[in-house]
């Protein structure tokens, strides 16, 4: 196990909902698992205003999203609460961050944290670059006497002008090898394993080109709306919250050629290479091939549910998207003329996100009597939630006279693996940044290079209005438009159910 040095974890934006929901769950986690050093706090800072014991109250004894761990016990989050601390602060003064400084010198000679802090930034995004300065003009980004990195949680700029100013600004206070960008896909086991499943494997790596796989589908469902994040949804959708980001982090792991080392700097190398390589769009380019749709109102399983656009802090005529699915090639010489298709949703019929490689058909076909057995490919299915595993389709012979086949399935899921333990992506990526491996965040680069991508689809869609959104039902697959954008005869999307086994628009879900 890698040395974890002694720290203190300062997280802004604490009385917000990531740090209730997911931060704080996490580092719980991490201290009923062994995995903090031996001297440790967490400092929470905001604008409201709590004393310790009161920020401990809500965040660790009233924290629903802890209380109903396992290891809760009133025992470990007593135990728990007294490496929790709060400090009020705006932001926005820099007198505030002398304040910050002082409290954290003095809880560092208490704790003896070694002057060692990962600041995380959790709060509105326009305040990002605002607290990197203040920190670095109070000195906490002083690496001397100890180390300082700083988490940016996403969204990493809004488009590519506004991330490529918060790379620079960020970068004017803080170097690239202290800054650790956050994607929580990144985080997931099952993500994870992907990279594994490729380059540990000698069966799958000869066949993982264009002269094997037909196309690449990459699917992130979502079963829930915009729940209370209206506000923030309305001025981002669908493209911004989830493709610039967490699939195409899932492409460049699918896509990536095999890293010379299985060090940060290696993969992240290779991974900015996908980046790069992703064919720009052209405006009809986007008409064609992005489709952009938004939920409407609908029963679903008996309930009935708002539409988008009746949702709270979102605009009454708004056209964001809550769903976007695009194809688009990788010019380079692996992937020459593959293409990926990729698509996400909110009020789809179920959580599915998932991997599926669709292998070419065989050259010759001995055993098909007809032309839909004969274009029947083998597909891999790599599930990274729910159910997560791995699933291969192929052929076999139906028992019996003659050479009739059929296609059957070969399953992996990881819940048969009893008694490991899989962390949360928080968890494990926190430990990551405590542990100073940098691997599974994102580099300044890669993230300017995704947004490169996505820029002209952003831009062709503010300069023409008349690209349609359009509505689909909550509780369905989203616009049928999106069927078109797979040409090919008897081919579609894979419409996946909840169980990685089952698949079809009309499975139980
Ligand atoms: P919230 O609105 O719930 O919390 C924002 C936090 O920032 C509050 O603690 C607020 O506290 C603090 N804050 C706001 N202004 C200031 C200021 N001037 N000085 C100091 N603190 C300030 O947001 P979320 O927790 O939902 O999100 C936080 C960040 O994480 C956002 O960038 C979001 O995009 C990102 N994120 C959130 C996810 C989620 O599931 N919630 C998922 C992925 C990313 P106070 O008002 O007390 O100052
Ligand atoms: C977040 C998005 O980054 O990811 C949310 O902002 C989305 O809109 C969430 O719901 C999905 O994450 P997960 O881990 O539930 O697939």
């Amino acid at each position: 196990m890698k040395k974890t040095d002694n720290q203190a974890l300062v997280i802004f934006g604490a009385s917000g909902d990531l740090t209730e929901r997911k931060l704080i769950p996490s580092v719980f986690n991490l201290f009923c698992g062994g995995f903090l050093p031996e001297n440790y706090a967490v400092v929470g800072v905001s604008r409201s205003v709590y004393t310790d014991e009161e920020y401990r109250q809500k965040v660790v004894f009233e924290n629903e999203h802890l209380k109903n761990k396992k290891a809760a016990t009133p025992e470990k989050l007593k135990a728990f609460a007294e490496l929790v601390f709060y400090q009020s602060v705006n932001t926005k003064e820099i007198s505030a961050y002398s304040a910050l400084k002082e409290r954290l010198d003095q809880l560092d000679k208490q704790k003896s944290c070694a002057n060692n802090y990962i600041f995380y930034l959790a709060t509105p995004p326009s305040l990002y670059q605002t607290i990197a300065k203040g920190l670095a003009d109070s000195g906490l980004n002083n690496q001397e006497n100890g180390w300082s990195r700083l988490i940016v949680e996403k969204p990493f700029g809004y488009d590519l002008d506004s991330a490529k100013k918060l790379n620079k600004d960020l970068l004017s206070n803080f170097v690239e090898e202290q800054i650790y960008r956050i994607d929580h896909y990144l985080g997931k086991e099952t993500v994870q394993n992907m990279f594994v499943t490729r380059f540990a494997n000698s069966i799958f790596e000869p066949l993982w080109n264009r002269n094997y796989i037909h196309r690449i589908e990459v699917t992130a469902a979502e079963h829930v709306g915009v729940e209370k994040r209206g506000g923030y949804y309305d001025s981002s959708g669908a493209l911004r919250d989830m493709i610039q980001n967490h699939l195409l982090q899932l492409v460049a792991l699918v896509a990536m050629e095999p890293p010379v080392k299985s060090d940060a700097e290696s993969i992240r190398n290779e991974k900015l290479k996908v980046f790069q390589s992703l064919r720009p769009y052209t405006e009809s380019d986007v008409k064609k091939n992005v489709i952009r749709g938004q939920y409407s109102n609908s029963t679903v399983r008996g309930e009935s549910v708002d539409g988008y656009r009746e949702e709270d802090d979102v605009n009454a005529e708004s056209k964001t998207e809550t769903y976007v699915a695009m194809k688009f090639f990788i010019d380079n010489w692996r992937w020459a003329g593959v293409p990926f298709y990729i698509r996400t949703g909110k009020r789809m019929p179920t959580r599915v996100t998932e991997v599926v490689i669709h292998f070419k058909p065989n050259h010759h076909h001995l055993f098909a009597h007809d032309s839909t057995l004969a274009n029947q490919q083998n597909v891999l299915v790599i599930r990274i939630q729910p159910n997560e595993g791995i699933l291969l389709k192929f052929d076999m012979k139906i028992p019996g006279a003659g050479f009739n086949t059929e296609q059957v399935n070969m399953d992996f899921k990881y819940d048969e693996l009893t008694n490991v333990y899989v962390p949360d992506a928080y968890e494990r990526l926190i430990l990551d940044c405590m542990q100073g491996d940098a691997t599974l965040y994102a580099r300044g680069d890669s993230t300017e290079a995704a947004w490169e991508f996505i820029d002209p689809i952003l831009k062709a869609w503010e300069a023409d209005q008349n690209i349609p959104v359009y509505g689909y039902p909550a509780g369905t697959w989203g616009p049928e438009n999106a069927d078109n954008l797979i040409e090919g005869k008897n081919m579609n999307w894979r419409y996946p159910c909840s169980n990685l086994a089952d698949d079809g628009i009309y499975c139980e879900l």
